[in-house]
């Protein structure tokens, strides 16, 4: 008997330009279910804006992108986090002044059907509804180890654990695909560490899909099933870590002869991981991470980023914030999604 499994994701020849700057170009890709597919590619390179269009907030103006069979182009970014697509932000994006619990409650919004006044009237649902969204929390928590933090604002948190409430913040959501947008960007090698056990124990105990967007190549090598790795919204290649780490086009691209790595092992990549990007210094967020990869690898890509609509994309990503429900830690909100 042959199974045919349709894949979680489909990503078909999508392009997304802004004024002269095309973005995506020409992009596809398929992720299945309980894949764990990593993207890659020098700054700017489009990663962030694929991300972007997966979950709603920019609209391309070719190709189709399709979540479980259902079209997503033209769906707005909430319906789109209903239908099951969580993610995480390059820059962390939690309301500081809450606690642990109260950011990870605010993922459970999906779930929640009962407002204020319903709740007068639906005491008991409504009540049931709350013990359930308490007790997805908590799942949250136990599998992500957050307890000690339970009850502190997320401002006053380690940045790795900040990092790490993002992601519990997407997983209370309960999605079948999760969109991770640098998870260790700034982290040091611990906390790298950390993130990279975590991402594993999702994969396998909850079963989701995972995108991961990430410049740190020991963690990909290690954790990704297949890559893509684009240039200047071009996709290069698709293939296995391994394939992809010995393709001339990537290395020339991307990973320069410094990273390449002849045989992985698999296993151990904490000395990859140092030497691959993770080093983004103080953990002020991308920015630092930024010139961390700039500096420790392909020079060319600190430059190609440049400051092109550095601005714009920040606006972006709070765009998709506000778009999801959430304020960025300096309390702006973003509702304007394109
Ligand atoms: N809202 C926007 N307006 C104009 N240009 C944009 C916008 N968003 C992204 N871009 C441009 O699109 C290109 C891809 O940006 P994107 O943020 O997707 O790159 P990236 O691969 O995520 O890079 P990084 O590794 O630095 O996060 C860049 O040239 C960027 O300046
Ligand atoms: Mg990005």
């Amino acid at each position: 008997m042959v199974v045919v499994t349709r894949p979680v994701l489909e990503f078909r020849d999508v392009t997304l330009s802004f004024s002269g700057v095309t973005a995506v170009d020409g992009v596809s890709f398929h992720v299945d279910a309980g894949e764990l597919f990593a993207i890659i590619g020098p700054n700017g390179a489009g990663k962030t804006s694929i991300f972007n269009v997966l979950s709603g907030v920019y609209r391309p103006q070719t190709g189709s992108v399709r979540f479980e069979g259902r079209d997503l182009v033209g769906v707005r970014p909430h319906r789109i986090a209903a239908m099951g697509i969580a993610r995480t932000f390059q820059n962390i994006e939690l309301f500081a002044h809450l606690t642990v619990v109260e950011n990870l409650m605010l993922g459970r919004h999906n779930h929640m059907r009962y407002g204020a006044l319903s709740a007068f009237a639906w005491v008991g649902r409504a009540r049931r509804e709350e013990l359930a969204n308490r007790a997805a929390v908590e799942e949250v928590v136990d599998l992500l180890e957050l307890a000690p933090w339970r009850r502190m604002p997320v401002g006053l948190l380690p940045y790795g654990v900040q990092k790490r409430v993002e992601l519990g913040r997407a997983l209370a959501m309960e999605p079948r695909v999760l969109l991770l947008d640098e998870p260790v960007a700034g982290m040091n090698a611990e906390e790298t560490e950390d993130m990279a056990r975590f991402v594993l124990d999702v994969r396998e105990e909850l079963g989701v899909a995972i995108v991961m967007v990430e410049h740190d190549m020991g963690l990909v090598m290690d954790l990704a099933d297949r890559v893509l790795v684009l240039d200047f919204g071009r996709p290069i290649r698709t293939g296995t870590p391994a394939e992809v780490q010995r393709d001339p086009d990537v290395v020339r691209a991307y990973l320069g002869e410094a990273h390449r790595v002849e045989e992985h092992d698999g296993g151990g990549a904490a000395g990859d991981r140092a030497g691959g990007g993770a080093a983004g210094g103080d953990g002020a967020g991308g920015d630092a991470a930024g010139e961390g990869r700039a500096a420790g690898g392909d020079a060319a890509g600190g430059e190609r980023a440049g400051d092109r609509a550095a601005g714009d994309r920040a606006a972006g990503d709070r765009a998709a914030a506000g778009a999801a429900g959430k304020t960025s830690p300096t309390g702006g909100t973003a509702g304007g999604a394109a």
